[in-house]
């Protein structure tokens, strides 16, 4: 069984859902732990793992997700959880005018007991009017992926596994297991 460290419980759903497709166990140890401020997704998904690396004995992955606004220059990227938090869907909705699109990059780092290593997943889309959606967390009832209809909000759990940026993430992670063993 691989760890996954989070102590969000829609991105452990979403994460095993897609494992138990693939045959892989997965054990989700709920924990929060600090993240850096830094400039990119990758910088702060990395320096969680090396710190959380340091005291756990068995290898394990995470990831940092940043959500990056085109008309904001890439705004709030890094920063999406402190801006999830003060400001919340409502308030990144009056941020934007006729220039809606967007990208979801998660970065997700995996540590073997010795090394780090790092697979990423984009999804294009755009900033929808309003919200809409029950389903999901964070911005995802703000969110359209390129080519449909539906917020991620709107969708379940297997339909954003279809097209998501955690789901592209972990296929690579899951290519990457398969060719390298399971710890
Ligand atoms: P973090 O990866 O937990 O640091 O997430 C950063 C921010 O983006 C948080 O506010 C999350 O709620 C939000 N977020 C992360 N992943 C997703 C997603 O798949 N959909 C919508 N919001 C997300």
């Amino acid at each position: 069984m691989i760890e996954f460290i989070s102590s969000n419980r829609h991105k452990f759903v979403e994460i095993k859902t897609r494992m138990d497709e693939c045959n892989l166990g997965i054990t989700w140890v709920r924990m929060k732990y600090e993240e850096i401020q830094a400039d990119t997704t990758e910088e702060i998904s990395l320096d969680s793992a090396k710190k959380l690396s340091s005291f756990r004995g068995k290898p394990f992955f995470l990831e940092d997700t940043g959500l990056y606004i085109t008309s904001l220059n890439g705004f709030p990227g890094p920063y999406s959880s402190y801006v999830s938090k003060k400001l919340g869907n409502q308030l990144v909705l009056k941020l934007l005018d006729d220039e809606r699109s967007a990208v979801f990059l998660t970065v997700l780092t995996y540590w073997d007991g010795r090394s780090f290593f790092q697979f990423s997943g984009k999804l294009e889309g755009e900033i929808s009017l309003v919200e809409r959606g029950k389903n999901g967390f964070g911005y995802d009832p703000i969110f359209i992926p390129k080519g449909k209809d539906l917020t991620l909000a709107e969708m379940t759990v297997e339909e954003k596994n279809e097209i998501s940026h955690r789901s592209r993430a972990l296929n690579k992670f899951i290519e990457f297991l398969r060719t390298n063993g399971m710890p």
